[in-house]
């Protein structure tokens, strides 16, 4: 990624993460909508869907998965930002095995946060580009330590 992608990331990356909690609630509430069976994984499974953006561990993973994008973002350009991604996103990973998450699963995801961004930020293609080009990179991470299935390798 080269500087001009860098500062793009994360000048627009200030949108989403100015409210936390309700950016990952917005990705989570049309993850749900959209691919109802990945609601299965989760200790909410039973909360009806006009319910979930009111219900505290639907709203923790939403800010979980907005602070591990922090965290990212904010190493990325750094001294050693490679490896720090490899950490972070390994421990992702390695998190979600016992809870068996597919890659398509995690591709279903992907999708709809990339929609979600290109709202919140107003993304043009070539933006719309750069950021699925840091969450391929993330991805591939985690893709190296689990199986179709979402099982270790
Ligand atoms: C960008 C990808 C993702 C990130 C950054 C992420 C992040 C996290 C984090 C930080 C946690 C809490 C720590 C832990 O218990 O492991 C967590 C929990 C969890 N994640 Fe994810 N996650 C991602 C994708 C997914 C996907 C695709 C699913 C499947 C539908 C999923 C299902 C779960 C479940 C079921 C929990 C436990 C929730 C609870 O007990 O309340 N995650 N995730």
């Amino acid at each position: 990624m080269n500087s001009d992608e860098l500062e793009m990331i994360k000048k627009t990356w200030e949108i989403p993460v100015a409210t936390p909690t309700d950016s990952g609630a917005a990705i989570l509430t049309a993850f749900f909508n959209r691919f109802p069976s990945s609601l299965q994984k989760f200790p909410f499974h039973n909360v009806p869907l006009e319910e979930l953006p009111s219900n505290a561990r639907f709203r923790a993973h939403a800010g979980r998965i907005i602070r591990v994008f922090d965290e990212s973002i904010r190493v990325l350009g750094q001294d050693g930002d490679q490896e720090k991604l490899d950490e972070i996103w390994t421990k992702v990973a390695v998190n979600h095995i016992p809870r068996r998450i597919s890659r398509e699963s995690y591709n279903q995801l992907k999708e709809v946060i990339l929609e979600v961004l290109t709202a919140a930020c107003s993304l043009n293609e070539s933006q719309v580009e750069t950021w699925t080009k840091l969450i391929d990179h993330v991805y591939n991470i985690i893709f190296k330590a689990i199986n179709e299935d979402g099982d270790a390798i």
